[in-house]
C-alpha cells in the first residue's frame, strides 16, 4: 500500500466516514471537511426499547446487516463516483468494542481496496466538529459543551484542532441522568426525549431539586440528583411524573448553563456550542439562546441530526485530523475506552 507521502488535504478532499460506536450505523461522504455530500443514519432503536437500553450484541448484528446498505446510500446520495473518495474515515473510540470492530475494519477494508488513507477517529472530538458543519465560520476561542449519553465536557477550543478540556462530569454524564431518571419514572429508551416531552406539560416549579456543585469550579455532578429524583418519588408516590420530569430537567439545564457561562467567562469566549445527543433538549436550547443573547455570546446551536450520533461530523473531524496528522496507521485498531485529551498545538 502507498505510504501517500504526496498527500494533499484541501477543499476538495472528499472523505467517506463511518460512525458504529453505539446503536446507529451511519456513513457520510463530505468535501473539504464541511461541505456534507450526504449523511444517512440507520437506527435500530425499536430492537433495544423493549430491553430498556442499548444490548451491545443486537448493536453488532445490527450494524452488520444494515453497514453496507447504509454505505453504499451515502455513496449513491453524494452524486459522486466511489473513485472520487480520497480517504476513508472511522469512529475508532470510545464506544462498543463489537460495534466499533464493525465500523473500522469497513473502512479499512475500503481503503485498501481504493488504495487511498485510513484515518481513525476519535468519536467525542467528532462532537466537537459537529456544530461546525453547520456553522463553519465561528470566532474562537469557542466553548463546547458536550453533553451526551456518555459524557459531559467543556472543552476550550482556542482553534481547530487545539482544544483543552476545563470542566467535565465527576460522575454521571448528563445524558445518563436523563435515562435512568426515565427509567425509573417508567418513560422508556431512550429517556432524554420522554422526558424532554413530559417535561412540557409539568411544572418546573413543582419541586426543587438540587444544583450540585454550582458554585464550585467547572465540574458538575448528576448522580446526587438522580438519587434525590428517586427518594422524592418513593416519599411522594402521588406526585404527577410531568411535574417530577420538568423539575428535573430544570435542574440540570441550570447547572449546565451556570458552568457555561463560568467556563465561557474565564477562557473569554467569543463563540459556544453545543454537541451530544442532550444538545437536543428544548429547555437546554432555549435557554442557553437566551443568556448568550444576554451575554453577546455567538451561540452555535446544531441541528438535531447533528447532535446524534452521525458520520458527518466523523468526516469532519477526519478531515482535520488527516490535514494535521496524515493517516492512521492500519494497525490501530478499536479503543472501546478511548478519552479527549487535550490537543495544545494545531
Ligand atoms: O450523543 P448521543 O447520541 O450518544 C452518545 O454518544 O452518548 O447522546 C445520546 C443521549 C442519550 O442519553 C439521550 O437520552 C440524550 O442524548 N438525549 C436527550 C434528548 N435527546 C437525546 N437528552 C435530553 N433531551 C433530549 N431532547
Amino acid at each position: 500500500m502507498s505510504n501517500f507521502a504526496n498527500l494533499v488535504v484541501d477543499e476538495s478532499t472528499v472523505i467517506l466516514a463511518i460512525e458504529t460506536s453505539c446503536d446507529e450505523t451511519a456513513a457520510a461522504i463530505v468535501m473539504g471537511g464541511n461541505d456534507v455530500l450526504s449523511s444517512v443514519v440507520s437506527t435500530r432503536i425499536d430492537l433495544h426499547a423493549q430491553y430498556g437500553g442499548v444490548v451491545p450484541e443486537i448493536a453488532g448484528r445490527a450494524h452488520l446487516d444494515l453497514l453496507n446498505p447504509v454505505i453504499a446510500q451515502a455513496i449513491r446520495e453524494s452524486g459522486i463516483d466511489e473513485r472520487r473518495i480520497n480517504a476513508v474515515a472511522a469512529t475508532h473510540g470510545p464506544g462498543l468494542i463489537g460495534a466499533l470492530l464493525i465500523g473500522v475494519s469497513a473502512a479499512k477494508a475500503l481503503a485498501l481496496t481504493w488504495e487511498v488513507p485510513y484515518i481513525g477517529v476519535n468519536h467525542l472530538e467528532a462532537h466537537l466538529y459537529a456544530a461546525l458543519l453547520d456553522d463553519p465560520n465561528v470566532e474562537f476561542p469557542m466553548l463546547v459543551v458536550l453533553v451526551s449519553g456518555g459524557n459531559t465536557l467543556l472543552v476550550n477550543m482556542e482553534s481547530h484542532g487545539k482544544y483543552s478540556i476545563i470542566g467535565q462530569t465527576i460522575d454521571d454524564a448528563a445524558g445518563e441522568a436523563f435515562d435512568k431518571v426515565a427509567r425509573f419514572l417508567g418513560l422508556g429508551h431512550p429517556g432524554g426525549p420522554a422526558i424532554d416531552r413530559e417535561a412540557k406539560l409539568g411544572d418546573a416549579q413543582a419541586i426543587e431539586f438540587p444544583r450540585a456543585m454550582l458554585h464550585d469550579g467547572f465540574d458538575v455532578s448528576f448522580s446526587g440528583l438522580k438519587t434525590a429524583v428517586v427518594n422524592y418519588v418513593r416519599k411522594n408516590p402521588a406526585i404527577s411524573t410531568q411535574d417530577v420530569a420538568a423539575s428535573f430537567q430544570t435542574a440540570v439545564v441550570d447547572v449546565l448553563v451556570a458552568k457555561s457561562v463560568k467556563a465561557a467567562q474565564h477562557i473569554g469566549a467569543k463563540t459556544i456550542a453545543l454537541g451530544g445527543g442532550v444538545a437536543a433538549n428544548s429547555l437546554l436550547r432555549q435557554e442557553m439562546t437566551a443568556t448568550c443573547t444576554q451575554q453577546g455570546w455567538r451561540l452555535v446551536l446544531p441541528s438535531m441530526a447533528m447532535c446524534t450520533d452521525n458520520a458527518a461530523m466523523i468526516a469532519s473531524a477526519g478531515w482535520y485530523r488527516l490535514l494535521q496528522d496524515g493517516p492512521s496507521e492500519l494497525s490501530m485498531g478499536a479503543m472501546p475506552n478511548l478519552k479527549l485529551t487535550d490537543r495544545t498545538t494545531s
